[in-house]
């Protein structure tokens, strides 16, 4: 193995561009290769058995391209496909979901911490579990956004449409005495600012793919995997999605700010 080896990144369709544009920020001497599997997006209301199927899927394509780390930039696949994966690969495997808990028991001051994410990540319960486990006295209101991803997938984040879906969604939340929201998928992000100015200033948000990255550095000096040669030219991104390239391009263009010309794959024979 060498450091020059590519960090792999897999996600369900764009979100997980999310945590690559925190990657490209903390760690601009590696290689990337991203993944979304765009097709089959939401992986949300899919079941838990099907979620880990497609996650093989996308890190067997990923382990042929020979990554030195995988990161699972999906809460959905990370709630039910992170500790199988884990356990049956030979390089670090790293998902989403805790750091995101440690990053909001360190934030909370109140210890009313709230989640949003997919049906699949609020079912699996694994924030609440991950919170407790450090902070057991915490509070913790989980609410699943169903319609979050697939506004952001069709690039409508922008769009009044998207306000006012974001508006219906959180309403439950409002009353609640939280201090601290995890933005438990990596699609919101990109539904920031609408997320912010409807549950209020006062509330902090917690982006669980961005704080993924402070991880994937501290692993990559305590495996001794960073690239640490001094590269003469621009690191590689490589981007393969399952889905329409053009779309791909257009959303990953915009919030990465760097060119992406994705290549489309097909998995698991589709
Ligand atoms: N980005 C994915 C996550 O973090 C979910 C979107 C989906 O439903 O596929 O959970």
């Amino acid at each position: 193995m060498t450091n020059k080896q590519p960090i792999g990144f897999i996600d369900s369709g764009v979100g997980g561009l999310t945590v690559v544009k925190e990657a490209i920020k903390q760690l601009p001497n590696e290689h990337i290769i991203y993944l979304g599997d765009t097709a089959r997006c939401p992986y949300g209301p899919r079941p838990a058995e099907q979620v880990i199927e497609y996650t093989w899927q996308m890190t067997e394509f990923l382990l042929q391209q020979n990554i030195k780390m995988l990161v699972i930039a999906c809460n959905t696949a990370t709630a039910v496909a992170l500790e199988e994966i884990k356990e049956k690969l030979s390089i670090p495997v790293i998902g989403v979901i805790l750091p995101g808990s440690r990053a909001a028991v360190k934030a909370t001051k109140n210890q009313q911490i709230g989640v949003i994410g997919t049906a699949g990540t609020i079912k699996s319960n694994a924030y609440e579990e991950a919170i407790k486990l450090k902070s057991p006295r915490s509070v913790v209101v989980s609410l699943a956004c169903p319609k979050f991803a697939p506004i952001v997938e069709s690039n409508q984040a922008q769009s009044s449409v998207a306000k006012k879906i974001v508006a219906e969604t959180l309403r439950p939340l409002k009353n609640k005495k939280l201090d601290t929201l995890i933005l438990g998928c990596t699609h919101y992000p990109l539904l920031r600012s609408l997320i912010q100015n409807e549950m209020g200033s006062q509330i902090q948000l917690i982006d669980s793919g961005a704080e993924t990255v402070g991880e994937v550095s501290m692993l990559l000096d305590y495996f001794a995997i960073a690239n640490t040669s001094q590269m003469t030219q621009e690191p590689e991104y490589l981007f393969y999605t399952t889905g329409s390239t053009k779309l791909f391009d257009e959303i990953a263009n915009e919030w990465l700010n760097v060119p992406v010309h994705s290549q489309h794959i097909t998995l698991g024979g589709n």
